[in-house]
């Protein structure tokens, strides 16, 4: 059943705004998830600003949408439920009272604040909410990661929302985890009843996760340098990706139910000490170098100084310290200014434990069950067949077999695909999309609660404060490598690397 809701962004102007919520409800208006009588309320504090909104937001849904889905008309339609407001949002004198009025008569409807702002002003916006009467049983408040800048900070931003909502009424965004390959990684582990038995430390060696980017700061150098890529994408999108595929299968796919398993996932975490850094962590930060044939500039020219530690690069080695996945190592890895755009989980399995195909120190390639999540929304699972046109012959009538197939030769890794490509769609959907849809309809499945936000700062909090203390500077690597060569001594065993899946082939490093 469609609801009929007030959307609310505050800092609706902003990137966020501009670049993914607005063209996220773009697509969910044309998608038909927006009931007549919904609005979509765009905030700005300047008169500048409101004047100039509507061509504004058009201009960024022209950019930011694919161009088969942007026509006039359709913009035009779009723009019946968006609404400028001008409004400052911690001083209650400027436009608080008209903008209180807009809600008059709707109080029944479900409200979602949005605060695409700094978390610095969450609380003063949260009292002029409370203040003016408009946080209703059915209102909701949609934050950002990263949460906080440490735990401290985390617990701090929480306790001021708590004043005011009621902690189901908290949606904290993640958007990795409206990302469709995300959803589906839960379809194939609880959906089917081939993996369970394989999902644990007899069957798996090791475990990959990465998140390879190409851009830079993108004109957020400020937030960036404060944060590093530990804060950006560890504490968040990598470890909400670990907790995913490392937890038990939940009673039920219900918000409560999905949560209490990752926070079990994030506590079983083993913490990494200060004697631990050198054999599991590598910070790195990128030098000038090329992408795609392009020139860019290193991390320092970027963002206009001649010093910083701040990691643009991180790959860490981890355990989880429980029954399922004890003595499997957990490879997280992410950076900026990478060869190629690209995330995925590779799930290695073991090696077949008696290889009758050849001498036993040719290893057969191992399984591995690969979900990409982005350039391509696809699962993988890579298998041993034999190669076509590969005869074994024999030689005599006594001869066995197998002997004449004796060669890893006549066999090749095959790959499965499942692929989720939506070219056929006319409108894509987004993860904002899933995750504001999700929001109204008051799913909270796929966002994170308070004690997994806690959960993830214990265990990211003594990392950061390892390098604060230590005189080594961030690992230098080239912009358009894979990021530091130092990066593969992470693994347990020498023929192992980071796999490259947006290469197909393992990394070698810079
Ligand atoms: C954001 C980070 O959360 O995720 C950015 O703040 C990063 O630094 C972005 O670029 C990556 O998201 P995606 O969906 O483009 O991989």
């Amino acid at each position: 059943m469609k609801q009929v809701f007030d959307l609310v962004i505050f800092g609706g102007t902003g990137d966020l705004s501009m670049r993914k919520l607005l063209p996220a409800m773009y697509r969910a208006y044309h998608q038909g998830h927006c009931s007549e009588d919904s609005r979509i309320l765009v905030c700005c504090r300047k008169p500048s600003d409101f004047e100039v909104l509507p061509e504004r937001i058009e201009e960024a849904l022209k950019t930011f949408l694919d161009a088969e889905e942007f026509d006039s008309s359709r913009c035009n339609a779009f723009m019946s439920i968006v609404e400028p407001v001008m409004l400052d949002l911690t001083n209650l004198e400027q436009g608080w009272t008209q903008f209180s009025d807009l809600f008059e008569g709707r109080e029944e409807y479900i409200r979602l604040f949005y605060l695409a702002v700094m978390p610095s002003i969450y609380g003063a916006c949260c009292e002029n909410l409370s203040t003016k009467n408009l946080i209703t049983p059915n209102s909701r408040i949609v934050v950002e990661k990263p949460l906080g800048y440490d735990l401290d900070s985390a617990e701090k931003i929480n306790e001021t929302m708590a004043r005011y909502f009621q902690e189901e009424q908290i949606y904290r965004i993640d958007h990795y985890l409206g990302k469709e390959t995300v959803q589906n990684l839960l379809a194939l582990r609880f959906g089917n009843f081939l993996f369970e038995n394989i999902w644990d430390s007899k069957a798996i060696e090791h475990i990959q996760i990465s998140i390879s980017e190409q851009v830079g700061l993108e004109g957020r150098a400020g937030f960036y340098d404060e944060a590093g890529a530990m804060r950006d994408m560890v504490q968040n999108h990598l470890l909400q990706l670990l907790c995913l595929v490392a937890m038990e299968s939940p009673n039920k796919l219900r918000a409560e139910d999905v949560r209490v398993e990752k926070i079990k996932v994030l506590r079983a975490l083993k913490p990494i000490l200060p004697e631990d850094m050198e054999s599991s962590v590598v910070r790195g930060q990128y030098v000038s170098g090329q992408i795609d044939g392009e020139k860019v500039p290193g991390y320092l020219d970027e963002l206009e100084s001649y010093q910083s530690n701040t990691e643009t690069y991180v790959a860490i080695k981890t355990f989880i310290e429980n029954w399922r996945w004890a003595g499997v190592p957990f490879y997280l890895r992410t950076g900026k200014r990478l060869k190629k755009r690209s995330a995925e989980i590779i799930v290695q399995f073991k090696n077949v434990t008696h290889n009758v195909y050849g001498s036993k120190e040719k290893n057969l390639e191992p399984n591995r069950l690969i979900i990409q999540l982005q350039p391509e929304e696809k699962i993988q699972l890579v298998l041993m067949a034999k190669a076509i046109g590969e005869h074994g012959e024999k030689k005599s009538e006594n001869e066995d077999l197998s002997s004449s197939l004796e060669s890893k030769e006549n066999l090749k890794p095959i790959t499965l695909n499942l692929d989720f490509s939506q070219e056929s769609i006319p409108f894509k959907s987004s993860a904002y999309q899933r995750l504001l849809i999700d929001a109204i309809h008051g799913n909270s499945t796929l966002f994170i609660h308070r004690d997994e936000v806690r959960a993830a700062w214990k265990w990211v909090d003594p990392i950061i404060e390892s390098w604060k203390s230590s005189a080594v500077p961030p690992e230098f690597y080239s912009a358009g490598s894979w990021g530091p060569t130092k990066a593969n001594e992470l693994f347990e065993k020498r023929e192992q690397s980071w796999i490259n899946i947006a290469e197909n082939k393992t990394s070698t490093g810079k």
